[in-house]
């Protein structure tokens, strides 16, 4: 056996989107604005911020694994902290529960070009990993569920999806799950779910008591945290209890579980943060429109728009990027035609299109 497995050798590492810095830089450019990881344009939520100036002084003290937040999640969710679980982002937990429940012989089962976080942590594990292809970009439900061996153990489903901004109906779901064994489970990524939750249409997760169920959620999105590392997940307190066996014991730190706290608590930036989104997600939808360019309907903080073909999606991303907008080509998720561009602030939503519509101009020679 060589030192290094050969699924680890062949693993192509989680390539997160640029930085400003490093766009900056390449270009020679004063000033870039960061469209492209799906982060809050308004910053970090002032009360988690508090928050972690509050819990400065105690850093020379081991934290308590999350249990505060556990206690937080909760009250507020109407659950016992049995379960919850916090971790270093949804990622953290996501690893977790691939170290806890996969054996050699099992099989992971999502969509094709799934969130690229997720792909990076499954094949890590070098298990099979099965996708199917999504149907007009949404998850592919009862295909899915044809694909359900014996072999599988997780099936991956993010609601709402990255990268599409797609979402699966509660109707459809339910129909789904018909079909799920409950030796299967099921990990429901909700990371975009404060976007998508006023949706009637939409299946809120918690109001599922699925023995086989494990629902993520994170404080990076719409609370502004992804800097500081924090997520939590629900689920069944037996599969919460093994989760808790594998964690890191101080995951998470004292400064992200306090910013955990201190963010559920701040309603107007959550309030502030999803009205920003709402006219964001219009004002690119229609104006990526207006250039007759193709956009996938989101319920997420991004929206995503397939191109005619590899060369076009890079030519429009490498064009956005010498005017200082980071969008995210779609590549290493395995749409190379595909680039997603995260919702900003009201000036950069104007300032992408303005630069789109130069960039449109330009692959298209029009
Ligand atoms: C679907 C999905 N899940 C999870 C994450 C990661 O969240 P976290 O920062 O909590 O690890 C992301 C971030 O892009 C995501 O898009």
């Amino acid at each position: 056996m060589p030192l290094v497995p050969p699924y680890i050798e062949s693993l192509r590492p989680y390539v997160p989107g640029r930085s400003s810095e490093e766009v900056c830089r390449q270009y020679g450019l004063a000033g870039a604005r960061k469209m492209a990881s799906n982060e809050n344009p308004l910053g970090p939520s002032p009360l988690a911020v508090e928050a972690i100036r509050r819990h400065v002084s105690g850093l020379h003290l081991y934290p308590n694994g999350g249990l505060d937040l556990r206690r937080t999640l909760a009250e507020t969710f109407d659950l016992k902290p049995e379960n919850v679980i916090a971790g270093s982002g949804s990622e953290g937990i996501m690893s977790g529960i691939i170290r806890t429940f996969l054996c050699d012989d099992d099989e992971v089962l999502t969509t094709d070009a799934a969130f690229i976080g997720f792909q990076v942590l499954a094949r890590s594990r070098g298990v099979a990993y099965r996708t199917v292809a999504y149907r007009d970009w949404h998850y592919d439900l009862p295909a899915l569920a044809a694909q359900i061996t014996e072999h599988t153990k997780i099936i991956y489903l993010a609601n709402p999806n990255n990268p599409t901004g797609t979402i699966f109906t509660k109707h459809e779901f339910d129909a789904f799950y018909q079909h799920v064994p409950e030796r299967v489970l099921i990990i429901l990524d909700e990371a975009y779910f404060e976007y998508a939750k006023d949706n009637p249409r939409y299946p809120d997760s918690m109001h599922y008591r699925y023995d086989n169920v494990i629902t993520l959620r994170t404080f990076s999105k719409i609370y502004g945290l992804a800097g500081v590392r924090i997520g939590y997940g629900f689920a069944h307190q037996e599969l919460i209890a093994n989760l808790l066996k594998v964690k890191l014991p101080f995951e998470p730190s004292t400064l992200a579980q306090a910013a955990g706290i201190g963010a559920l608590a701040d309603k107007e930036f959550l309030h502030r943060s999803l009205e920003l989104n709402a006219r964001g997600l219009r004002q690119l939808t229609d104006g990526f429109k207006s250039m007759g360019l193709e956009v996938v309907p989101s319920d997420a903080n991004f929206v995503m728009l397939p191109f005619p073909g590899p060369a076009e999606a890079g030519a429009f991303t490498e064009s956005l990027l010498r005017e200082g907008i980071i969008v995210r080509p779609l590549g290493a998720f395995g749409l190379q035609h595909c680039v997603r561009v995260s919702t900003g602030t009201d000036d950069d939503n104007a300032k992408c299109l303005e630069a789109s519509r130069r960039a449109v101009s330009l692959v298209t020679g029009g």
